[in-house]
Formats: structure tokens, C-alpha cells, sequence
């Protein structure tokens, strides 16, 4: 024994490793099976996969230029990142955009810019911009909203969200008296944090859903009546990033928490199929809405990503027979995010957000009806040049996922589907989430959304106007091609949008129906 332990001993390091990749050779000539690099060249083959697995971020720090990346370039991440956290924002010495290049958005700058008068909201709050229209006014809802921030939290659930990335978001919305929209995985604890709530589900009836999962409206009024957090409701149909594409959620990821928010068993796989048991035709969820609404007292929307029009056409011509419709409808483009989706869906399925906003609101502007519903955009629109372009369209709040994710930390790691998030954001690893600091990042969530909002409003003034909702059509240009260089929304869009009955910002904040009221400081 002592002879052996001897002779181990004496073996020098080199040769330690050459025993080591021996054996690795041996494994990968004769005994795995799934890798003909790893048989074909052992040792060496595995510095392929290597290379491969941090491919993605050595593109990411050394070698994309600053405006190449997808879904959100380096100068996007760093203005959302400077923003969030107070820091400067700005860059040096002009824009680095090709401004000739197609789609690029020119917003037309008045001569003389709007200008304030002594005691005006912003002078004392440069960060109050609300919506300028109530959700819910027009069908006369027992409980209108007006969202007190154009910039909210879109549909993210608590399950595709960790749970302290909800707490920070929920949090955030809190200091900065914007809304934070539930998705589709039920009203969780973290998102009663004291801000403002848009309760949103899609056909699995997370949290409304009966033991058979369909819909209940009994356990809805419920869910109303017991979190006055909920402002409106949301009735999702699509999101751009994977319209019309069902789900399971696999028994192994339902824990007790889970399953009692969401009002499922533990353990069990849950279906979400891809079209909803609640109605089958226009009509149908017409009849759903004004359900929900009577029961609630809420005003009641729906979400989707726009491809084919003649449902849209047929909502429209009932809505004018009838008088009745959805409070809001929020608009999600194709480009829009996801915990998880097939790339055939999330590259091909749904208009882009700007054509198929484009034809939805003309839907409803041929047919006079643009003023009784509040339009919502949602599609990598958290830029304050993207916002006003979509506010000049005709939206009236815009709703941002990612963006919101990157306030609080996100790195664009792009693994949400593998539940191993590096930033504890989209995973439900303990370990990995234990890295927020839900106070300091919902600081920088609602700081995200006050820089937007005051870049929004400077923007606004230069265009000589009070507020985003006065933006019209022909005040914005795109290029649209070489040969027809640029042209204003409305000759591209072949549009006029409906003139907002804004009077004054002084209006707004007087407003009874306004959110986050009870918690707004003037000056934050
Ligand atoms: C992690 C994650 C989860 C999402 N969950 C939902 C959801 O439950 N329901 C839904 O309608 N949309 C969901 N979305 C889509 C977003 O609400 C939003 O419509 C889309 O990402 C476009 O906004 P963005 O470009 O600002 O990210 C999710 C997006 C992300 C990134």
C-alpha cells in the first residue's frame, strides 16, 4: 500500500492531466453516443461546444456594434440601464443612427416650443404625465381608471417572472403611480405591493378558473371585491410573440404557491389551449365583457397581436350596433417578448406592432368609435421617439415588458425558457433570484419609467404641445424608401387619428378617476 501511495505521489501534474484527457478520450470514442464531433475529434471537440454555449455573450461584449443586437441593441440596454439608475443618459458628439435609413422616425419640432406657464403641474412635477383619456368613461363603468402614468407594466406572469421580480416591479409601480398588468398566471402576493393592478388572463383562467378550467366569473367578482389593487381586467386573445400557440405547464413546475394562485392542483400538468372555452365568436366575447364588467364594476379590455381583420371588422360593426364593447384594447406587436415560445411563432406569426396597430385603429376610426376606447401599444415601444410615433398612431398608454425587466437588471441573456435567468429575473431558482434587491430595483424600475416620462414631456414641448395625446399624424415621419424618402404617418398609414379631448394637464390631476392618486407626492 505504502509502495503505491508512494508511487502516486510521485507521479508529476503533467501527467495527471494527460491521464485526465486519456480517459476523456476513451469516453468519447467508445461510450457516448450523441456527439459525432466529440468521436470524430476527442478532447478537441469539446472546445466546440464550449465556444458555442459562450458565443452569445462573447457577440454581446466584443464583438456587436452598438445598434446591431436583437430584440434590443447595446445603446437601447445602456439608456434603459443610465436611466434606471439616475445616471447620466445622454451620449457625446451626435447620433450615431444612420437617419437615412429606412423605418427611421423623424419627430417635426415646432418653432417655438410649448412653454409653461408659472404654475403648471410639470414645473413642480417634470415626471406627471398620465393618460389623457379614463378607462371605462365612455361604457360608463361604475369604477373608471385613469392610468396616472402613460408608461405601465405589460402582461408578465408570476411563474414566468420570479417571484422577487414581481415584488420589485409591483414595488416600482408603487413609487412611480403607474400600473403593473398581472399576465396570465393569476394575482400572486407580490403583486400586491400597493401598486395599481391590471388583472389579465388567457384561456387557462389563472386564478378565475373553475375545477374544470373554464371560466368563473363567480370566483372573478370574487377576486374584485377582495383586492380593490385591480383597476381593470384584461382578456387576453394573442400576444405578438406567439399568437394562437396553446401551452402546458408541466406538473413538476407547480408548486403549492403556484397551484394556489393560479387554481390548479399540485403536481398535475396544466393545459392552456389555444383558443378560449369562455366564447367561440365575436358576439360571445362581446357578451363576456359586459359579464365581467356588471359583475366587477371594472372596465374591461382585451389584449392582441393583429393579423387577419375581418374579426376586427365584425367587433367594430358590432360595437356601433350595439353601443357596447371593450374598454380598452391593447395592441401587441409581433416583435413583442416571452417567457417562451417557438422561434417559427415569435419570428413569423403577427403583424409587426406598427402595421398591425395601423389597422386596427383605422378599423375603428372608420366607424367613429377611436373615443370610446382607450388604445394601448405594446412591441418595444419603452423610447420615448418610439412613444410619441405611437402616440401620433393613436395610442393613449403604451405598456412595456422588457424594458421593465432590463430596469430592473435583465442582461438580455435571453434563456427565460430555461429557467436558468443568470439575473434572477425570469427563472424560479431560489439561488438565482436571492440576487435582487427588490428595494433598490424597484428604485430603478420607477426611476426607469420618471426619465421616460419627463424625456417624453421634453420631447412633447419641442413639438410645441402639453401632452403626448396632442401628437397628431402628419407631426412624425418615417423613411420609407429610397426613392420616397419620408413621409408623415398619416401618407404612410393612410390614417388621420382622432383628436383627444385633452384640455390640461391641471385637468388630469384633478381627475377623480386618476391612479396612484392616494399615494401621489407632487413632487415625485
Ligand atoms: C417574460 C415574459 C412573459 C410574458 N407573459 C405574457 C403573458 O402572460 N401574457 C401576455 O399577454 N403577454 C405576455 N408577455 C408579452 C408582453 O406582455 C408584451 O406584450 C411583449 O413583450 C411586448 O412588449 P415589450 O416589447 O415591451 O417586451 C410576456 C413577455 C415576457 C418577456
Amino acid at each position: 500500500m505504502d509502495i503505491l501511495l508512494d508511487f502516486l505521489a510521485n507521479v508529476p501534474w503533467w501527467a495527471w492531466i494527460l491521464i485526465f484527457l486519456l480517459f476523456v478520450a476513451i469516453r468519447d470514442i467508445f461510450f457516448q453516443k450523441a456527439h459525432t464531433i466529440s468521436h470524430n475529434f476527442p478532447i478537441v471537440g469539446h472546445l466546440r461546444y464550449w465556444l458555442e454555449s459562450i458565443g452569445p455573450e462573447m457577440r454581446q461584449y466584443f464583438v456587436a456594434n452598438n445598434r446591431e443586437e436583437l430584440p434590443f441593441n447595446r445603446i437601447e440596454r445602456g439608456w434603459i440601464y443610465a436611466s434606471a439608475k439616475k445616471e447620466n443618459n445622454y451620449e457625446g458628439f451626435g447620433t450615431d443612427r444612420d437617419i437615412y435609413s429606412h423605418q427611421h422616425i423623424f419627430i417635426k419640432n415646432a418653432m417655438i416650443g410649448y412653454q409653461m406657464r408659472s404654475n403648471h403641474p410639470n414645473i413642480e412635477n417634470p415626471y406627471f404625465l398620465p393618460c389623457a383619456k379614463v378607462i371605462g368613461a365612455h361604457n360608463k363603468r361604475k369604477k373608471p381608471y385613469r392610468p396616472a402614468s402613460v408608461i405601465n407594466i405589460s402582461a408578465m406572469s408570476f411563474g414566468s417572472l420570479s417571484a422577487a421580480a414581481v415584488d420589485a416591479m409591483n414595488h416600482g409601480v408603487k413609487k412611480c403611480h403607474a400600473y403593473h398588468n398581472t399576465g396570465e398566471g393569476g394575482l400572486s402576493p407580490y403583486h400586491k405591493q400597493g401598486g395599481d393592478v391590471i388583472f389579465h388572463f388567457g384561456t387557462g383562467y389563472f386564478g378565475v378558473r373553475s375545477r374544470e378550467g373554464n371560466f368563473s366569473i363567480e370566483k372573478m367578482k370574487i377576486l374584485v371585491d377582495e383586492n380593490p389593487c385591480i383597476k381593470a381586467i384584461e382578456i387576453k386573445l394573442s400576444q405578438g410573440a406567439k399568437p394562437g400557440k396553446g401551452g402546458v405547464l408541466p406538473g413538476a413546475k407547480i408548486t403549492p404557491e403556484i397551484a394556489n394562485i393560479r387554481g390548479v392542483e399540485v403536481g398535475k400538468d396544466v393545459l392552456s389551449p389555444a383558443t378560449h372555452k369562455a366564447f367561440s365568436s365575436i358576439p360571445e366575447l362581446l357578451e363576456l365583457i359586459e359579464a365581467i364588467a356588471q359583475e366587477t364594476g371594472l372596465p374591461v379590455g382585451i389584449k392582441a397581436a393583429i393579423g387577419k381583420m375581418e374579426q376586427w371588422n365584425e367587433l367594430a360593426d358590432l360595437m356601433k350596433k350595439t353601443g357596447k364593447g371593450p374598454d380598452f384594447i391593447t395592441v401587441d406587436g409581433g416583435e413583442g417578448g416571452t417567457g417562451a415560445a417557438p422561434p417559427s411563432f415569435a419570428d413569423h406569426v403577427s403583424l409587426p406592432w406598427v402595421y398591425g396597430f395601423a389597422s386596427v385603429y383605422k378599423t375603428f376610426k372608420d366607424r367613429n368609435l377611436t373615443d370610446r376606447i382607450v388604445f394601448i401599444g405594446s412591441g418595444k415601444l419603452g423610447f420615448p421617439a418610439k412613444a410619441a410615433m405611437a402616440f401620433a398612431m393613436g395610442v393613449d398608454c403604451i405598456n412595456v415588458a422588457r424594458e421593465a425587466m432590463m430596469s430592473i437588471g435583465c442582461i438580455q441573456a435571453q434563456v427565460c425558457h430555461t429557467n436558468r435567468c443568470p439575473t434572477g429575473v425570469a427563472t424560479q431558482s431560489k439561488w438565482l433570484q436571492n440576487g435582487i434587491n427588490v428595494p433598490l430595483k424597484s428604485d430603478r424600475l420607477a426611476q426607469y419609467f420618471k426619465t421616460f416620462r419627463k424625456e417624453f414631456i421634453e420631447i412633447t414641448h419641442a413639438a410645441g404641445y402639453e401632452h403626448p395625446s396632442q401628437f397628431t399624424m402628419n407631426d412624425i415621419q418615417v423613411n420609407v424608401d429610397d426613392d420616397y424618402l419620408s413621409s408623415d404617418l398619416e401618407t404612410v398609414y393612410r390614417y388621420k387619428k382622432t383628436a383627444v379631448p385633452f384640455s390640461s394637464m391641471q385637468e388630469l390631476y384633478d381627475c377623480e378617476y386618476l391612479g396612484g392618486k392616494t399615494a401621489l407626492e407632487k413632487t415625485s
